[in-house]
């Protein structure tokens, strides 16, 4: 672990030289979907994250025009067990969005890269000519998370009762003793970025999201999350009831806003540094899915599908020090690059998820990558990241957006927590 309080940031890309790379000779993006992302006890705040990516799957498969029926398996990722039934989640967003019953379904979790690993693990099935087409879903209901107790199956001992909230204790690394929060802090101070540039970083991430959503490009992005009823052969109904005040419908990411730096200015800072409420990510529920599928079944065309958004060409993951988990996308999309022998030069556009503004520009920063190509349409300090969804919308956006402009190359990436980074190299024609 450098030391933080030199104020110098050392060579993050010799972490690279350790990072597991692996190409993907055949892994077509035929469709993609999410959910709208809504703030903790917002509008979603009760729907299991089952049933938050069995809609969003629902959706992607719908664009696709692919048959479910054509599934050969279902890859999904979830970071917190928010339902009593989550432990069967992928299972069940594979039979639920039509997949067939002898067809397999697992899932993965590599904290708020997940969604990541989600797309790789599908696309090194559809490369290995395993399946014909694959599910990918991440799915987080944070607001769900539990008030949980682990030692009590056998009783309570007098005065040792201990609840605990696990979403404020899941943003906590107990093996390096630092929040998440803290690892941006970190960041902050071997960077040399100021609560000002921090601000500043907010404020362009807001403005740039509430423009996106005004444009209409997020709900190219978006499947509104309606009242209804999750059914398939054989399977009991699930309801998916939103709540009163949302009238039958939610359709929009509900943190985005107008937020100018002199507001962010006043916010106190929550983990002793730079980084306050308004200058992180924010706390979401909300699922993404995409449908992967081999060249030649791209080709031959789904009914009534629209054209795959591209390829998945590689991805790669990274170790660094668990204080500053958050520069983890440095030595992952390094390794990318490498690998493929490209430069930063070379990527048209960059989505890495923002979990703290400090973090995401040291980030930029590290990687050397200009603002007017990275995180184009804002970040999760906006929208909110819904920790195993996050990877998931960062590979659909970045390749809606390459379609848009017409260019070529995108890297999608993020950190995550105990000190890893993940990034994925993607293609549109
Ligand atoms: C930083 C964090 C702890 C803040 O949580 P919080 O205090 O519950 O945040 P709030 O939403 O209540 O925001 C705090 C304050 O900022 C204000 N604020 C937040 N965003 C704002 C905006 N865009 N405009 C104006 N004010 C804003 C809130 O209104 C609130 O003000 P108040 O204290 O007067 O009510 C939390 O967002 C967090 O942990 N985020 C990161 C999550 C994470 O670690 N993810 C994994 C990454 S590895």
């Amino acid at each position: 672990m450098p030391d933080v309080n030199q104020g110098t940031a050392p060579d993050w890309t010799r972490y690279a030289d350790g990072a597991l790379v692996e190409t993907f000779a055949d892994a077509t993006l035929l469709a993609a979907a999410r959910t709208p992302f809504v703030d903790l006890n917002g509008s979603l705040a009760q729907v299991s994250p089952t049933d938050l990516g069995i809609h969003a799957a629902k959706a992607a498969l719908a664009r696709s025009g692919i048959d479910p029926a054509r599934l050969g398996a279902t890859v999904a990722g979830n970071c917190i067990q928010a339902s009593y039934d989550t432990l069967f989640y992928a299972r069940h967003i594979g039979l639920y969005a039509g997949m067939k019953d002898d067809r397999p379904a697992h899932g993965v979790q590599r904290l708020c890269t997940t969604g990541f690993e989600a797309i790789a693990q599908g696309a090194r099935m559809t490369s290995a000519g395993q399946v014909e087409a694959a599910l990918c879903v991440g799915t987080e209901s944070m607001s769900r998370a539990p008030i949980v107790a682990y030692a009590h199956r056998g009783g309570f001992a007098l005065g040792q009762v201990e609840f605990k909230d696990a979403l404020w204790e899941g943003l906590f690394d107990s093996g390096c003793g630092t929040a998440m929060g803290g690892t941006a802090e970190n960041l902050a101070r071997l960077h040399t970025v100021t609560r000002e540039e921090t601000d500043a970083y907010a404020a362009a991430s807001f403005a740039r999201a509430l423009e996106a959503q005004a444009a209409g490009r997020f709900a190219e992005e978006i499947a509104p999350v309606v009242d209804t009823v999750f059914e398939g052969p054989g399977l009991k109904p699930r309801k998916l009831k939103l709540p009163r005040g949302a009238k039958g419908e939610v359709a929009q990411d509900s943190h985005v806003r107008p937020t100018p730096i002199e507001v962010l200015a006043k916010l106190n800072p929550v983990f002793g540094g730079v980084q306050t409420g308004g200058n992180s990510s924010a706390i979401v529920d909300g699922a993404a899915a995409v449908v992967l599928t081999t060249g030649k079944v791209a080709a031959a065309g789904a009914a009534g599908g629209a054209p795959p958004l591209g390829r998945i060409v590689a991805a790669s993951v990274a170790g660094v020090p668990a204080e500053v988990m958050g520069i983890g996308p440095v030595p992952a999309a390094v390794a990318l690059l490498r690998k493929l022998g490209l430069t930063v030069a070379d990527i048209d556009l960059w989505e890495i998820n923002e979990a703290f503004g400090a973090q995401a520009e040291s980030v930029r920063r590290a990687l050397g990558v200009s603002h007017d190509r990275f995180n184009v349409n804002g970040g999760a300090i906006a929208f909110g990241h819904p920790l195993a969804a996050t990877g998931v919308r960062c590979v659909l956006s970045v390749m809606m957006e390459l379609k848009r402009r017409g260019k070529k190359r995108g890297i999608a990436g993020a950190c995550a927590g105990g000190g890893q980074g993940m990034a994925v190299l993607v293609e549109v024609d």
